[in-house]
């Protein structure tokens, strides 16, 4: 909790801080990894840093945390800290790492600030940051000893043993564990951070959504081909799709991530558009492997059929599932689809995904909503479902890139407060 000695401290800065975050973080990084170059070799993702979106998720993170200080002292931003923890341990960050931050991040700030960071001030925010870092702390050392993971052990060896086009853009890649150690289980909706080399020697780490149950010795993710579009082409998964082979080693963390499917016994809604559909297919084939009989809804928008990855699998496991339907939309139009006569394909539509289209067809009372997607995709798609009366607490959502969304929702009850963590 906020001391009452730094409350009014934060209350009165937390605006200057707040309008110069960006600047701060900017000049964080910088001083970051001119002290630790190594960071920039197999833990920080280079392409965020690029963008900028790694800046901004830090900078608003920081803002949210401080906020929610202020609102309710005795209260932490629960999902922000949890979704936070999980993708530091997926990279392996390690206790000591903080007070490396620690220092970089209040000579930005007072490089930034100058005099306005008196020693109460910097007192005060000293304050915040060791509140935010040992809930990080404590909820990652959590994470790695439930796995029985040290931050140095979290990456591991495996072999390609199959690489399959699924369409133009996306390929599905199984893995086998390359030693002898045990594989940890991964829950429906789980991530592994993959490790490759770049051809200039670095390694670069990206997440990727686990696409099928786990065996015991494989895993399998299903990677978009980033097209640049004016920018450069997305370095790792270029590099996966394009020059990857079976029989290659890969580096994959354990699994993490904490939008996972609960186990509670509701109704299940899965919502995705595009790539989106990575981590449903993995709760999908989680529920199939299982025998489920939930009433589970698959509510998926594509740009066209030949695009829909994962489609025969999703398919089967669908067909496998006696609870489930499924609505499908194609943004080009094209019908009659061949899908539509697949077992369990209660619709198939033309245009961007519709709840109303649904009409009594739409998603089960009392069901969790699992949402996947581009941003502006999932923030319609959530608004729709709290107009037609669902929690927020049962909306969760997974966002493919340093979540920039959290920031906006903060203000909100945390969707998903209520699952569990992984
Ligand atoms: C939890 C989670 C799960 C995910 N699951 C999946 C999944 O299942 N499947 C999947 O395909 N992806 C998934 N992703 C996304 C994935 O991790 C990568 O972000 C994605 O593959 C792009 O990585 P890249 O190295 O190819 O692109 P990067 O090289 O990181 O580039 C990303 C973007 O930055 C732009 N960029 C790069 N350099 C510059 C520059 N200098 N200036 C301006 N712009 C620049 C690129 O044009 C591109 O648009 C997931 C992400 C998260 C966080
Ligand atoms: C209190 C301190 C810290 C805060 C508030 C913080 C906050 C964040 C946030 C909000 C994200 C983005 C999460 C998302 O994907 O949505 C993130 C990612 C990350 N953090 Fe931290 N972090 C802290 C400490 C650290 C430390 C000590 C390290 C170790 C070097 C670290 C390394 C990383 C890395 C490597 C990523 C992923 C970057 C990327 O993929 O672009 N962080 N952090």
């Amino acid at each position: 909790m906020l001391s009452e000695r730094s409350r009014p401290v934060i209350e009165a800065t937390l605006p200057v801080v707040a309008q110069n975050v960006e600047q701060i973080a900017d000049r964080f990084y910088a001083r970051l990894f001119a002290a630790h170059p190594e960071l920039l070799d197999g833990t920080f993702n280079r392409g965020n840093q690029a963008q900028g979106t790694q800046q901004v998720a830090l900078a608003g993170s920081v803002a949210v945390f401080a906020t929610t200080l202020l609102r309710t002292p005795e209260q932490l931003p629960e999902q922000l800290l949890v979704r936070t923890a999980h993708k530091h341990a997926s990279l392996g960050v390690s206790p000591a790492q903080y007070d490396v931050v620690h220092e970089h991040l209040f000579a930005a700030i007072g490089e930034v600030l100058g005099e306005a960071v008196t020693p109460r001030v910097a007192a005060a925010w000293d304050e915040v940051y060791w509140l935010m870092a040992h809930a990080l702390i404590h909820t990652e050392r959590g994470l790695y000893s439930a796995r029985g993971v040290r931050p140095d052990t979290v990456w591991r060896p495996w072999r390609v043993v199959a690489k399959r086009a699924e369409t133009e853009d996306v390929t599905t890649f199984v893995v086998e564990r390359a030693d002898d150690r045990l594989v940890q289980a991964s829950l429906p909706g789980q991530y592994v951070s993959v490790r490759v080399t770049m051809p200039d020697g670095v390694r670069q780490p990206r997440q990727y959504s686990l696409t099928r149950a786990d065996d015991g010795r494989h895993r399998q993710f299903s990677v978009r081909r980033v097209h640049g579009g004016g920018q450069p082409d997305g370095e790792v998964s270029t590099l996966l799709c394009e020059r990857v082979r079976v029989g290659d080693e890969l580096e994959l963390s354990v699994p993490f991530g904490d939008v996972v499917l609960d186990d509670s016994g509701r109704p299940v809604v899965l919502v995705s558009a595009g790539t989106g559909i990575a981590p449903m297919a993995g709760m999908l084939s989680h529920l199939a492997a299982a025998g489920s009989h939930l009433p589970v809804t698959l509510l998926h928008a594509d740009t066209a059929e030949a695009s829909f990855a994962l489609r025969e699998q999703v398919l089967a496991d669908l067909a496998a599932l006696p609870g489930s339907r499924a609505h499908l939309w194609f943004e080009d139009g094209a019908t009659p689809s061949a899908l539509a006569g697949a077992p369990r394909v209660a619709g198939v539509h033309a245009g961007l995904l519709d709840l109303d289209a649904l009409g009594e067809d739409g998603p089960p009372a009392g069901a969790l909503h699992y949402l996947c997607g581009p941003v502006p995709f999932m923030r319609a798609v959530r608004g729709a479902l709290l107009e037609r009366g669902v929690p927020a607490r049962d909306v969760r959502y997974e966002v493919f890139g340093p979540d920039l969304w959290a920031a906006d929702l903060a203000g909100e009850p945390a969707p998903g407060s209520a699952a569990p963590v992984g």
